[in-house]
């Protein structure tokens, strides 16, 4: 049995762990963390959870656990993992701040020092349909942002290919709320957003932008630069993404679709959709799925790929880490 700890189980991100670990059939968990509710149990918190005893971050048994999730926020997750990692237990953090490999990018983007700079060259980017090889020796997995999953699961199979690609990748992705996590702020409040649909951080501004295109140039020395606007949308959970690429020759759709259907009919989380089709949240919300849909016009491939943002996009994607890191079959635990 793989003992596991979730600190932040009182967020979004924890409480979506806590209900796939619940119904894992080799994990469990040994320990729940709060900052603000220690003392009180989970069901307090979400009437739905079971009732384990919240504790402090600081008072987690660390000695008895084989791995911890870190559900915190960037900063207080790099601090965490420091210690996790001393006490021998491996990581799955899934915040930002083990994703991006320069220290000087990560303060810039931010805000804020790196905790743990020596940790960045170790950190494996937990993308798992492309880590899966590095996963068994790892001990700090930094999974992958909500946006950057879809975005780059899309793109993939592109940046293995050598098609010449003409000016930048626009993508233009739409996220529900739980995206921005449980605090509510001025413009993810309830009465903000019902009814709305806005875009927020357009262009080359938010903080995932640096995380697709380093991991689009490792794949791909020639990637062009990404135009990455996303928008918040009035639903709970999921994320659509529409990606832009336009072709610099003549490119023919069987060809594309090969290509895809080489990367990914053998991935048990990754469904390119037949033609015709258009990936939504409907195909994957509450699943650790991706779907992606293929659409080209004229030079221009239009991807549309979706993922259920706490799961393939958060929790459902460090499960699926796990499962790799200690051997159990990848889908364990996840639909
Ligand atoms: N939401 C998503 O779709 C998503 C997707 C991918 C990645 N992520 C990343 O995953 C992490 C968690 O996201 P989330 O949406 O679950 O956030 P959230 O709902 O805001 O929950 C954050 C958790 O962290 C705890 N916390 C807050 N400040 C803390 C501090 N200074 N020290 C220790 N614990 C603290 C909170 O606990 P208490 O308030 O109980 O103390 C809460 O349990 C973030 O880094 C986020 O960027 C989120």
């Amino acid at each position: 049995m793989i003992k596991a700890g979730i600190y932040g189980a009182t967020g979004y991100t924890g409480w979506e762990l806590v209900k796939l670990l619940q119904r894992h059939p080799a994990a469990g968990i040994a320990f729940v963390t709060s900052q603000s509710q220690a003392g009180q149990t989970l069901r307090d918190v979400f009437p739905a959870a079971p009732a384990l005893r919240l504790v402090a971050g600081e008072d987690a048994p660390l000695g008895d656990v084989d791995v911890v999730f870190l559900c915190l926020p960037h900063a207080a997750a790099g601090e965490t993992a420091l210690k996790a990692l001393a006490a021998g237990a491996r990581v799955i953090d899934l915040s930002a701040d083990f994703r991006l490999r320069d220290a000087a990018t990560y303060a810039a983007w931010y805000a804020h020092t790196h905790p743990a700079p020596h940790l960045l060259d170790e950190a494996v980017y937990g993308l798992t349909e492309v880590c899966r090889a590095e996963l068994p020796g790892a001990r700090l997995v930094a999974n992958p942002g909500c946006y950057p999953t879809s975005v780059l699961l899309a793109l993939r199979p592109l940046m293995l290919s050598d098609m010449p690609i003409a000016g930048p990748i626009i993508a233009d992705s739409a996220s529900g709320v739980s995206g921005a996590g449980r605090s509510p702020t001025a413009t993810t409040h309830f009465v903000q957003v019902a009814g709305n649909y806005a875009p927020y951080k357009i262009g080359r501004a938010h903080r995932h932008l640096p995380e697709m295109e380093q991991a689009l140039r490792r794949w791909r020395a020639d990637a062009p630069p990404l135009l990455f606007s996303p928008h918040l949308l009035p639903v709970p959970r999921g994320i659509l993404s529409t990606i832009y690429v336009t072709f610099a020759g003549e490119v023919d759709e069987d060809d594309l679709r090969a290509r895809y259907a080489t990367a990914y009919d053998d991935e048990p989380f990754v469904d390119v959709l037949p033609a015709g089709q258009l990936a939504s949240l409907a195909h994957v919300n509450h699943t650790n799925r991706c779907a992606i849909a293929l659409t080209l016009t004229g030079r221009t491939l239009i991807l549309t790929a979706a993922i259920d943002n706490l799961i393939k996009g958060a929790a459902g994607q460090a499960v699926q880490n796990m499962n790799v890191m200690f051997g159990c079959p990848e889908t364990s635990g996840l639909i």
